[in-house]
């Protein structure tokens, strides 16, 4: 190809330069071939020339340019329109993603503390140990009664809160969790910082990231003290109701011979010289006589005589008069005495000579309890909480052993050596107090208990007050 300079074309006559294109083209029988690959030998061959205005041919070449510059701009702009396109539908969605992640963690956050209000707000302890016995999170009412704040208690032992057998004893089930991965259910008095508690526990095991590896055990503990005490005090009345109607009955055919065997056996002792082997004889029959009389009188306590009309008395007249009776014996058995009783206390139901008896029974229960000395406290007061007059008998001895917590209110329950004590007292006062619609209980704390701590039993006995205006009409608790 070339150019050359022209004078004419297509009708056109001025000087133009032309552009000449040339091509083999292969003539043969078969007609002309174009642009042959390989010319066969023999072959003719001629050259076509073609020519055209270079301007003709630059427009021609340069239209094309122009269109496919054309299509290439619509191209690119197409694909810039779908990228921005692509780009703001993207963002829209991770916008609308991120304000759903937004949503989903607020709604999460909500749900947990939810979650943890539930917890932290329940009256439950509910704490979580590692296979040590370690604390590892604990709710509000957990920390109340271990006394520390919850943050505190991370990384603690449950033996600095627990009573040492009681520790031991939780120990054990979490181990046992550990081992089996099955939960344990246990209810029972433990000893929490020197306050003791009726518990019903559950303890559940917490599995790892294999959901099959106990990491952790989640116990939850509810307070029942004060459900097990009205239990108690109800199995108690049960009992010493029915017992009730034996004793009475016994006691009644046994009052008569016995008053008079009394009768005869002082006779006879008039007669008798009073240095004769045979007084002697007879006073110890009449000693013993007067103590079966003793009983039988305590087991017609039982009989649940109605409490009369205008059974009201003046509970810290009857707790002085008592004390004036066994000041003797404390000062002997080296008791030191503490009095709280509070000033205005309202009269409470009650028989004078039988309130007399119940107190007479703690005081002297917690004497015995203090064989090396000790304090023993007695308060009155109005409780404003219920409207009920209290009345606590505290001792410092040695407490009440865990066997023994149970039946110390049973009839003819005694630790005492034989001739010292027939186990009526706790029975009898529980009966009493029972009459008046009162209650009667007691916290106790041993050395296994106090853990190096303060032992022994308080008795607290609650009465009801006189209400104004009803003291001259019937009383009703004893039905
Ligand atoms: N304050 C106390 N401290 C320790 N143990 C006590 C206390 N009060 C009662 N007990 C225990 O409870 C038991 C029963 O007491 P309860 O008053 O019923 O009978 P008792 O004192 O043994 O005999 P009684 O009162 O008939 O002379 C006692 O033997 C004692 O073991
Ligand atoms: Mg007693």
């Amino acid at each position: 190809w070339g150019s050359y300079i022209s004078g004419w074309h297509g009708g056109v006559i001025h000087q133009m330069e032309k552009f000449v294109a040339f091509t083999p083209v292969q003539v043969d029988t078969e007609g002309p071939k174009l642009y042959p690959r390989v010319i066969p030998a023999g072959s003719r061959i001629w050259a076509v020339a073609v020519t055209a205005p270079t301007e003709e041919v630059a427009g021609t070449i340069s239209s094309l340019y122009i269109r496919q510059f054309l299509i290439q701009g619509i191209l690119i702009f197409a694909l810039i329109g779908v990228a921005v396109v692509i780009i703001y539908y993207e963002q829209r969605w991770t916008e609308g993603l991120r304000q759903e992640v937004e949503r989903a963690t607020i709604k999460l956050r909500k749900s947990e503390e939810r979650y943890r209000s539930v917890v932290e707000r329940s009256p439950d302890f509910i704490f979580m140990v590692d296979s040590q016995g370690l604390i590892l999170a604990a709710n509000t009412a957990t920390a109340r009664a271990f006394n520390m704040p919850a943050i505190g208690l991370k990384g603690r032992s449950l033996r600095e809160f627990f009573a040492p057998e009681d520790a031991d004893s939780i120990l054990n089930q979490v181990h046992f969790v550990f081992t089996t991965n099955r939960n344990v259910e246990h209810k029972g008095q433990m000893t929490i910082r020197g306050r003791t508690f009726w518990l019903s526990s559950h303890l559940v095991p917490l599995y790892g990231e294999d959901g099959r590896t106990v990491e952790r055990v989640l116990i939850f503990a509810r307070d029942i003290t004060d459900r097990h005490r009205m239990e108690e005090q109800m199995a108690r009345t049960e009992k010493l109701a029915s017992l009730g109607t034996l004793a009475a009955g016994v006691a009644h055919e046994i009052n008569n011979p016995l008053g008079i065997m009394l009768g005869f056996c002082e006779m006879l002792m008039d007669r008798a010289p009073k240095d004769s082997k045979e007084y002697e004889m007879l006073r110890t029959i009449e000693r013993q006589g007067l103590n079966c009389k003793r009983i039988v009188e305590n087991l017609m306590t039982f009989a649940r005589t109605p409490a009369k009309s205008g059974d009201y008395a003046d509970l810290n007249q009857e707790v002085k008069n008592v004390l004036n009776l066994v000041q003797n014996t404390l000062l002997t058995k080296k008791v030191e005495l503490e009095t709280h009783l509070a000033p205005n206390l309202p009269r409470v139901r009650g028989d004078s000579g039988e309130l007399q008896q119940v107190f007479l029974n703690l005081i002297t229960n917690a004497v015995a309890a203090m064989p090396e000395g000790g304090k023993l406290t007695v308060t009155t007061r109005l409780n404003p909480r219920s409207g009920m007059v209290e009345a606590t008998v505290a001792d410092t001895g040695t407490g009440i052993p865990r066997e023994y917590v149970d039946r110390i209110f049973d009839p003819f329950f005694t630790t005492k050596k034989q001739g010292e004590g027939t186990g009526l007292g706790l029975s009898v006062s529980h009966a009493i107090v029972d009459k008046y619609g009162g209650t009667i209980r007691f916290e106790t704390r041993t050395a296994r208990d106090a853990g190096g701590g303060p032992t022994g039993t308080t008795f607290y006995v609650t009465l009801p007050p006189e209400v104004p205006g009803t003291a001259a009409q019937p009383a009703q608790a004893a039905n």
